[in-house]
């Protein structure tokens, strides 16, 4: 009996360690799979951590583009209200009248020294687009600065301005100032600047100046009170713009003969953009009015027969009055009649002085 007990203990055990066995083989794989799992989760997380921190070199970029952008924006913003604003600090106009501005913008920098200025003119110099390099030494023939680069104008009203720069530098300086603007915009049109032309280098020598006499119009139709800002742009740059020809620098103060060549070339202006030579050959030809070719000085013959010579006073009624004396051989009431008040009286000067030219 004793011997079945110990065999059945024995037995017991036996089967207690063989499935003890057992269990450890199956605890072995399952611990096996686990460790694998683990290995493969561990990959994973790296793959993971590897993604994020790409994530974030490119997170960190979009952040620098996005606060470049704002940058910009906020940039554009100042630009936009800055040209919304231009007539801020224009002083107010006098009562009936208007104020306006003369400004400059200078690309890619601005001319050394003060740039360019607006001044009263000078008698003497100032017939309109008078204008001048002078070299060292010789004084700029101008008036006072006008106070805030500002004129008042009344309605209608048109004024001749200097417009100067002093050199400071021991290099020649060009520069090319291209066509005005206006703000704001919706007074444009009531300004009529006879101004800078952009087909042409303007020069300033080393330790010289530069002037030019322009006109400021507004229009009679201008609201009083308004205030406005011309503005030019000035192109200043060094490397692209020729020293001074020697010929363009003037060697005296102006004489009467350099203001007569620029009314010339005013009047030569005038006649191509008032549309003159439509109707009137320099040369001889014949078109729907006389040819201007030996007009000057020469006696013509009118509708009735009677003759005339022609002098400044013809040559002034036949532009202001055409039907006043009708040349025979051409019709009346076909040239425009209202040249008298489109043109100045300088400007009729001008379109005389360039008639007189054509021997
Ligand atoms: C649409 C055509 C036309 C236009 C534009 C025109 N004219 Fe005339 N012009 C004539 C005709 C036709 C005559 C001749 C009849 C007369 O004497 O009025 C004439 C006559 C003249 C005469 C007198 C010529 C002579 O032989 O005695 C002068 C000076 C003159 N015009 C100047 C001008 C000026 C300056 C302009 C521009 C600001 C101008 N004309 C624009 C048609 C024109």
């Amino acid at each position: 009996m004793q011997r079945l007990r110990v065999l059945f203990v024995i037995g017991s055990l036996g089967f207690l360690l063989l499935g003890l066995a057992a269990c450890a083989q199956v605890s072995g794989e399952e611990t096996k799979r686990q460790l694998a799992t683990a290995s493969e989760l561990a990959q994973n997380v790296g793959q993971l951590q590897q993604l994020l921190q790409e994530t974030r070199g490119e997170l960190s970029a979009l952040e620098q583009r996005v606060a470049e952008t704002e940058k910009q924006v906020s940039g554009f913003t100042a630009a936009g209200a800055l040209a919304l604003d231009r007539t801020a600090d224009i002083p107010d106009p006098p009562s009936g009248k208007v104020a306006l501005r003369i400004s400059f913008q200078y690309q890619p920098q601005p001319l050394p020294g003060n740039g360019l200025r607006a001044y009263e003119p000078t008698p003497g110099v100032n017939s309109l687009w008078a204008m001048e390099s002078l070299p060292a030494g010789q004084p700029l023939p101008v008036g006072k600065p006008l106070p805030d680069s500002t004129l008042f104008l009344e309605p209608g009203e048109s004024r001749l301005v200097t417009l100067a720069y002093q050199n400071p530098t021991a290099e020649d300086i060009g520069f090319l100032v291209l066509p005005h603007q206006e703000w704001p915009g919706a007074l444009a049109r009531y300004v009529w600047p006879t101004c800078l032309c952009m087909s042409f280098v303007y020069q300033a020598p080393a330790n010289g100046a530069w002037y030019r006499v322009i006109r400021l119009t507004v229009s009679p139709d201008i609201p009083p009170g308004s205030k406005v800002d011309a503005l030019w742009t000035v192109l200043t740059d060094p490397s692209v713009f020729p020293a001074v020809p020697e010929a363009t620098v003037s060697k005296a103060t102006p004489t009467p003969a350099a203001e007569a060549t620029d009314l010339v070339a005013l009047g030569k202006a005038l006649a191509a953009r008032q549309g003159c030579l439509v109707c009137h050959s320099v040369d001889g030809s014949p078109r729907v009015g006389p040819t201007w070719k030996g007009l000057f000085g020469k006696e013509e013959t009118l509708t009735d027969g009677s003759t005339v010579k022609v002098d400044e006073a013809y040559l002034r009624e036949s532009i202001v009055d055409p039907d006043a004396k009708v040349v025979k051989g051409f019709p009346a009431g076909v040239m425009p009649q209202d040249f008298g008040q489109k043109l100045s009286d300088e400007e009729i000067q001008a379109l005389i002085e360039y008639i007189k030219t054509l021997r």
